[in-house]
């Protein structure tokens, strides 16, 4: 049978414009996402066009490594700023490496889509979280694009080397444009840009997290935790996490903006209040999990406290929300959350709580009528002469049968406290 002729173009890759093809293909260095047991995101920037993939293996050489392309199934992700690769099917405890790859496309329209170069960056690593990992975290918290205390904190971590780093929020001010968001989460400029390549960040959204038109599509520069973490009752909790690291039990929670929803300054656009209520349902379930349950520590984190010595002290006014949940025109500490969590804290043997927003360090040992610890972190404030405003990072590790807590003060270089807890009976 006489071949029928197609009449399909199919342009070689010399065709492509030379506008477009003078450009060269750039990547930006790697970012570890929503770390679990058997999954890991890894995001990176491009500076045109262009479809990517990572290639990974169990081996520093990547013999054998497997590919996985952007985006979900049909359609590969194809983006001019930012690639998105998950990861899944991983062994728990486990170390893998990899690297981030991307092609260039000169695009015309649908039917003239010319493959240029090909980009490979460095080969990095990480490792899977699980029970068997060290029992070792740490926190960064309120960075607000400070590039100063930005730096020192990423290095200072670097140094520690945790198995996982919790970053308690407020990475942001205000994002308005996706420059913002990309430089903060992805491209900082630091002299260490891929301060996540190598170290896996578990991601909770501070009160600033939700402001500007850039931080409503968070997930272009965050990714959202595998939706097989969760039930289908669960669907929107995308946020929430809660993981073994070894010894510690780590659960995430989101305090959400630091305003009643019917603040005249959100205009209607907030819905925290509901948020704060299926959290509640989603963290009763969490312990249902024996890995959670029977951990011989557990540590929540959240963004704004929920627990404060001084609830009058802070101006700002009060506002009457008719239920009393909030006591100042923002919320310093999140009364509405500690109703609903504290409880299930207390009930679920909840030794510590390690939040922020208020840029000073503090702790709050437990009592009997809250059995929980508080730590709140430090925020980006240098200023020589305030010496109560300093960036923290809050290390946690597991030695000699207790976890210990050290709170670097990152500002002098010195450990500003120490705190200790035994495992739960
Ligand atoms: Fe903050
Ligand atoms: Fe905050």
């Amino acid at each position: 049978m006489k071949a029928k002729k197609l009449n399909i173009e199919l342009p070689p890759a010399s065709a492509a414009r030379p506008s477009e093809a003078a450009k060269k293909l750039v990547l930006g260095e790697p970012n570890l996402q929503a770390p679990s047991d058997t999954s890991m995101g890894i995001a990176w920037t491009v500076n045109v066009l262009a479809n990517g993939w990572v290639e990974y293996a169990d081996n520093p050489r990547l013999d054998n490594a497997k590919k996985v392309v952007c985006g979900g199934f049909g359609l590969t992700g194809f983006d001019d700023r930012i690639l998105q690769v998950r990861l899944v099917d991983l062994r728990p405890n486990t170390r893998y490496w990899y690297r981030v790859a991307a092609q260039h496309i000169d695009y015309v329209d649908n039917y003239k889509r010319f493959p240029l170069d090909v980009a490979r960056g460095a080969v990095h690593s990480f490792a899977t979280l699980g029970a068997k990992v060290p029992s070792h975290f740490c926190v960064m918290n309120d960075t607000h694009a400070q590039w100063k205390s930005f730096s020192l904190v990423t290095e200072k971590i670097s140094a520690l080397k945790p198995s996982v780093t919790v970053w308690n929020g407020d990475a942001s001010n205000l994002t308005e444009k996706p420059e913002t968001g990309i430089g903060i989460f992805l491209a900082p400029p630091i002299p260490r840009p891929g301060y996540a390549a190598d170290m896996p960040v578990l991601w909770n959204n501070g009160n600033h997290d939700f402001r500007g038109i850039w931080n409503r599509k968070l997930d272009y520069f965050v990714m959202p935790r595998l939706p097989s973490e969760r039930s289908a009752r669960d669907w929107a909790l995308t946020r929430n996490w809660a993981v073994r690291v070894g010894d510690i039990a780590m659960i995430g929670l989101d305090t959400g903006e630091d305003k009643p929803d019917r603040h005249p300054q959100f205009a209607g656009l907030v819905n925290c209040e509901p948020y704060r209520v299926a959290q509640t349902t989603w963290l009763v379930d969490q312990f249902k999990r024996p890995e959670i349950a029977n951990a011989p520590y557990i540590v929540a984190f959240c963004h704004i406290p929920l627990f404060d010595p001084r609830p009058d002290e802070h101006p700002g006014g009060l506002v009457d929300d008719g239920g009393g949940k909030y006591r100042t025109a923002y919320a310093a500490w999140e009364k509405s959350c500690a109703d609903q969590w504290g409880p299930v804290f207390a009930l679920n043997g909840v030794q510590l709580v390690i939040a922020a927003h208020q840029h000073r360090y503090r702790f709050d040992p437990a009592t009997a009528e809250r059995p929980w610890a508080q730590i709140v972190g430090g925020g980006p404030e240098m200023t020589p002469n305030a010496p109560d405003r300093f960036p923290t990072v809050i290390e946690g590790k597991v030695a000699v049968g207790e976890l210990k807590i050290t709170v670097h003060n990152i500002k002098t270089g010195s450990v500003q406290a120490e705190h200790a807890f035994k495992p739960r009976a």
